[in-house]
């Protein structure tokens, strides 16, 4: 009858905590590895989903957030600070109030999910949007935690990375060993530099046997790591990585050449394909930024890049509830009826 502990307890001799380290947590982590049974079919390969929208505040972020709080909390600080697409606010204003910290939050104007804005809402976060993208708000969030009393929790802070990479020590503790390929959307590219990182590190101690290549997604109007420079005006759809020139992009560089991987993009129309396959065929609900991952894979077999038989892991970052837009667009008008049976099961064509 134990739970989960969260991801510090779990994986503590391999976080940058001690003894007396207060730790902040609501047990994110241990989060589902789905096996995707259309996703095998059609790349006839064996291929999982790390469901990372079953965390806490329905984000990946929550991982890196137990650790950045918990540092911040350490260290003393009463307020914290970021900038975010939605996602990184939402775990930043949750986790600050189990700490008892106040949460400053910097988004852009208009580029936000409804669900997040709740999110960071509904815990008292003190929210700005900002006339500019989120590369904007990061360079004024650094300005701000540079010269002001509030600690900076975005994924600059090197303990959001430590937080994040044990989504890769699950992964390889629950197959047994790391996979062939690992599949990521890439933002700002923290996540691809914690994934690397975890599975660099399980290889090295000898838990795992190898290392995955690892394959980041960008959304093709937001693509600055494909095209080898700054995007200005970034766009797409996925506004939760609208990101026009990543924090660790050398980073995630980095872990493409080591790993002999790929960082690549996909465009909206194959983002929401894939978001609406993952919803109706493998029963997952995501958000479009999420579906990156599966949209890039699946480009990837049909250019003929995915030999048969691998052992792949495509992470899905985010919930669908935060961005439910997409769901609802297009589709038709539930009809309405009577309280009549006979009615109702001719609607649902069951005779
Ligand atoms: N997927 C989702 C759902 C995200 O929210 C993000 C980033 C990413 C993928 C990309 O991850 O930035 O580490 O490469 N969201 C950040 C935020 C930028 O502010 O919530 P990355």
């Amino acid at each position: 009858t134990h739970q989960w502990r969260g991801i510090i307890e779990e994986y503590r001799d391999r976080l940058p905590v001690s003894d007396t380290t207060p730790v902040v947590t609501l047990r994110e982590g241990g989060t589902p590895l789905v096996p995707a049974q259309v996703l095998s079919e059609r790349t006839g390969c064996e291929v999982h989903l790390k469901v990372e929208g079953a965390n806490p505040t329905g984000s990946f972020k929550d991982r890196g957030m137990t650790m950045a709080i918990t540092r911040a909390k350490e260290e003393g600080a009463k307020a914290v600070i970021c900038a975010s697409t939605g996602n990184t606010s939402a775990s930043a204003a949750a986790y600050a109030v189990r700490a008892g910290m106040v949460s400053a939050v910097l988004v852009p104007q208009g580029k936000i999910a409804l669900g997040k804005m709740g999110q960071a809402l509904v815990h008292g976060a003190k929210i700005l949007q900002v006339d500019g993208n989120f590369d904007d708000c990061l360079t004024l969030a650094r300005e701000l935690s540079d010269n002001y009393p509030v600690a900076l929790v975005n994924s600059v802070n090197p303990v959001r990375i430590e937080g994040q990479k044990t989504a890769a020590f699950e992964i390889v503790d629950m197959l047994g060993d790391a996979p062939d390929v690992h599949v990521l959307p890439v933002g700002n590219a923290g996540n691809i530099t914690a994934y690397w990182k975890g599975y660099k590190e399980y290889a090295a101690d000898g838990v795992s046997s190898r290392t995955p290549r690892m394959w980041g997604f960008q959304a093709s109007g937001s693509a600055p790591i494909v095209r080898g420079e700054v995007v200005k005006d970034p766009s797409t759809i996925a506004t939760a990585i609208r990101i026009g020139n990543p924090a660790s992009w050398q980073h995630a560089l980095n872990a493409r050449d080591e790993s002999g991987g790929l960082i690549d993009e996909v465009t909206d129309r194959e983002i929401l394909r894939a978001y609406r396959l993952l919803a109706a065929q493998e029963g997952v609900f995501v958000e479009p930024a999420s579906a990156a991952s599966v949209a890039g894979l699946l480009k990837a077999a049909e250019q003929g890049k995915v030999d048969p038989g691998q052992r792949i892991v495509c992470t899905v970052t985010g919930n669908g509830l935060k961005d439910p837009d997409w769901a609802v667009a297009g589709a038709p008008q539930p009809v309405t009826v009577p309280v009549d049976a006979a009615t109702a099961a001719e609607r649902l064509g069951l005779v």
